[in-house]
């Protein structure tokens, strides 16, 4: 069984102390969740987020991890960085930094590496975009960013998938729940003849794009989906606490 995998990716939002008060907010409303909670935030909000989750069900996740262990590599950090405030998981190869930042598939394949090869967890995201879907390409793209951006890794126990359409992305425009399970089941077959039948049974895949507190269940009520990467609606402790909480509503 596949458990479910709910992450709120805060992107560029939330100050140190505003952080604090999101947190300190959301514990008490995810206190009881099934899935899994991960918070995925600035590296600025690291220390004390990583501080006030202590004890709570909420896991540290950071944006992104270099993938050499240290030296001169300006604006970047480390896997050791991030273990020492005690984050688990990690965004790797989001689609704003894929286009805003020169991300690549191989610079995420060294990214996933460094970060298993560190006990860090990967959140790697794959998805097409808007022209790429109209020109029928989703498929060819995907099995391109999953072959190439997991290329080489042998351990997926600690590895989570995470399909971002990019069309879907802070647009409010979600792919309906058929689209979406169809999608990823595309996924879990590239990955099964690229990796092994066992891993893509295992592999958990999330969805996300305008992923909200209105459409979560309806979303992980399909089989091939294992949870979210949720943008927007986690800046707001009760709509995150709503995704969280899918079952209930
Ligand atoms: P969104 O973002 O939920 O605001 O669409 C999702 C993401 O980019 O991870």
């Amino acid at each position: 069984m596949r458990k479910p995998i709910i992450a709120g990716n805060w992107k560029m939002n939330k100050t140190a102390a505003e952080a604090v008060k999101l947190v300190e907010e959301l514990k008490p409303l995810v206190a009881k969740a099934k899935p899994e909670v991960v918070v995925c935030v600035p590296f600025t909000d690291l220390a004390v987020v990583g501080e006030a989750v202590k004890g709570s069900k909420i896991k540290l996740g950071a944006q992104n991890v270099a993938w050499a262990d240290k030296g001169a590599f300006t604006g970047e950090i480390s896997a050791d960085m991030l273990k020492e405030l005690g984050v688990e998981y990690v965004i790797i190869g989001h689609s704003e930094r894929r286009q805003y930042f020169g991300e690549t598939d191989e610079s995420v394949n060294k990214r996933v590496k460094q970060a298993l090869a560190n006990g860090l967890k990967p959140i790697v995201c794959v998805g097409e975009t808007k022209l790429e879907r109209e020109k029928n390409k989703t498929k060819r793209v995907l099995k391109k960013q999953i072959t190439e951006g997991l290329a080489g890794v042998e351990n997926f126990e600690n590895l989570v998938v995470a399909y971002e359409p990019v069309w879907a992305i802070g647009t409010g425009l979600t792919a309906t729940k058929e689209d979406a399970n169809a999608t990823i089941g595309y996924i879990r077959r590239i990955v099964g003849t690229t990796f092994g039948k066992e891993v893509a049974k295992n592999l958990r895949i999330q969805y996300g794009g305008s992923m909200n507190a209105g459409n979560a269940k309806d979303l992980m009520s399909m089989r091939n989906i294992d949870g979210g990467l949720i943008g927007g609606a986690s800046l707001k402790a009760e709509d995150f606490a709503k995704v969280v909480n899918y079952k209930e509503n």
